[in-house]
């Protein structure tokens, strides 16, 4: 037997490298990313020694060692003298990790819909950080004043990154803000009238709720199917009263689910040429571009505002989101960022973006989709047979209760047992009926096996028999 055929016998993990083009290193280190997205390799697994791996690959020691270094740098793995180079566990960075999902005393939280927790965010942002620093010129950049809508490079970084993505624009068109929920507050304030009305569906955004609220709008509930806003109600609508605007999730509505399909959507447009309602499209659920139907800036550009954020992808904290405006709309938008803090920090705004483009985002992104397929089959397959919706890229699922489950004691219970999760109060418009049906998001714990645990609980409490808190009366 040769060296190679030997030492393949003896690697139990053996990348085939035979199709990748980029430099070997570089497609071992992104095998090695897809086998541990996809569970080939298993966290606190030993990756082979580097002289045995070489043989059997036929490559140079080097080239292992570069790759296993480069896999350490972007946070897939660990290397520890004496024990070898592991794939990285999750359990290690526990205490920066688990408090939000969770607890020490056992509890999950499964009411926010945030990025799922994992070490690659603080290796992969540190990086950045450390590029950024050493650039010459890149701190000078940032110390000075920049134009309302944000810096021309990082708005043309941006663009570039979200044609990419399948949603052609360009740095003209957009504005950079401090987050998605920022991008929303500035496009109702700068475009609608205090006591003017805004519409959106019926069971809607939170944060779209309060926006409206602090700036004295009216908000008008409008009702939906599985496929989110009726259109024909939406014209009765508009025919009572004059709606500026009108808010939308098309892709997946927080917190229903709801996915509009391209006719409904061209229905929704003829009835805002009808009625000259501006379009907001709130894009921060962002997903994958297959799963994407056509953009509202794509079929009625002329009034439609899009919304990005990278809070979802790479980090709620960084407060980096974007709006897309046609250009008659700028001018009011960009004069009232003016009067408002004059531009987003653009130490912020190069970091995010320029992680949001690297290709160590892009293995955090993929897996953080892969991840929440899993765990959106896991929800499935724990709540079988109850009446669930939910998107295979979505942090949520919307469960509605079987009779004569109320939400409120759902909640309550569900937190007696420990499981945090929401009901539909929040979601709700105006003074509109709450409907019996809860929010269960499952990207906020570190370990998919948490949440099983979460599901279980909640699947377990749903078999019991429903039981009120009476108040006295
Ligand atoms: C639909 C929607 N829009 C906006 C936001 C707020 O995004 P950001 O955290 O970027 O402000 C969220 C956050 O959950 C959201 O679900």
């Amino acid at each position: 037997m040769d060296i190679q055929t030997k030492a393949r016998a003896r690697c139990h993990w053996l990348p085939d490298l035979d199709a990748a083009a980029s430099p070997r290193y570089q497609a071992l280190v992104d095998r090695l990313a897809a086998d541990i997205a996809a569970g080939t390799l298993a966290p606190g697994e030993r990756l082979p020694p580097q002289r045995l791996l070489a043989d059997a690959l036929k490559v140079t020691v080097g080239t292992i060692t570069r790759a296993y270094r480069e896999a350490e740098r972007r946070g897939l793995v660990e290397a520890k003298v004496g024990s070898g180079t592991r794939v990285r566990s999750l359990a290690s960075d526990a205490p920066v990790f688990h408090h939000l999902s969770h607890a020490p005393d056992g509890s999950v939280d499964l009411s926010l819909n945030v990025p799922i927790p994992h070490p690659m965010r603080v290796q992969q942002l540190s990086g950045v950080l450390e590029r950024l620093a050493h650039r010459p010129g890149a701190i000078d950049a940032v110390l000075a004043y920049q134009p309302e809508q944000g810096s021309q490079a990082s708005r043309e970084a941006l663009a570039g990154w979200l044609t990419g993505q399948g949603m052609p624009m360009t740095a003209d068109e957009l504005i950079l803000t401090s987050g998605g929920q920022h991008a929303d507050y500035l496009a109702l304030q700068a475009l609608v009238q205090p006591g003017e009305a805004v519409a959106s569906a019926a069971l809607t955004f939170p944060g779209m709720i309060a926006a409206a609220r602090q700036l004295g709008l009216k908000h008008v509930a409008v009702p939906m199917d599985a496929e989110g806003i009726l259109p024909e109600a939406l014209e009765r609508l508009c025919l009572q009263q004059k709606i500026r605007l009108l808010y939308l999730m098309p892709e997946h509505n927080n917190p229903t689910g709801a996915r509009m399909g391209e006719t409904r959507r061209k229905a929704i447009v003829e009835v805002a040429r009808r009625h000259d309602l501006l379009l907001l499209e709130d894009g921060v659920q962002f997903v994958t571009a297959e799963r994407r139907g056509t953009p509202f800036y794509r079929l009625a550009p002329e009034r439609s505002l899009y919304i990005f954020s990278v809070s979802k992808l790479l980090a709620g904290g960084l407060r980096l989101g974007a709006l897309r405006a046609p250009a008659n709309l700028m001018a009011r938008l960009t004069a009232s960022l003016r009067a408002q803090y004059w531009a987003v920090p653009e130490l912020m705004a190069s970091a995010a973006i320029e992680w949001l483009a690297s290709t160590d985002a892009k293995t955090l992104i993929d897996w953080q989709w892969q991840e929440v397929a899993a765990r959106q089959q896991l929800l499935a397959e724990r709540l079988n047979g109850h009446q669930i919706s939910a998107h295979p890229c979505g942090f949520h699922a919307w469960l509605t209760l079987p009779e004569p489950w109320r939400a409120v004691d759902v909640v309550a219970r569900a937190a007696e047992r420990g499981v945090t999760v929401i009901g539909a109060d929040p979601f709700c418009v105006g003074s509109q009926p709450a409907p019996q049906a809860i929010r269960i998001c499952v990207t906020p714990p570190a370990e998919r096996a948490q949440l099983d645990d979460g599901l279980t609980r909640l699947a377990a409490l749903l078999d019991e028999e429903p039981r009120r808190v009476s108040p006295l009366v």
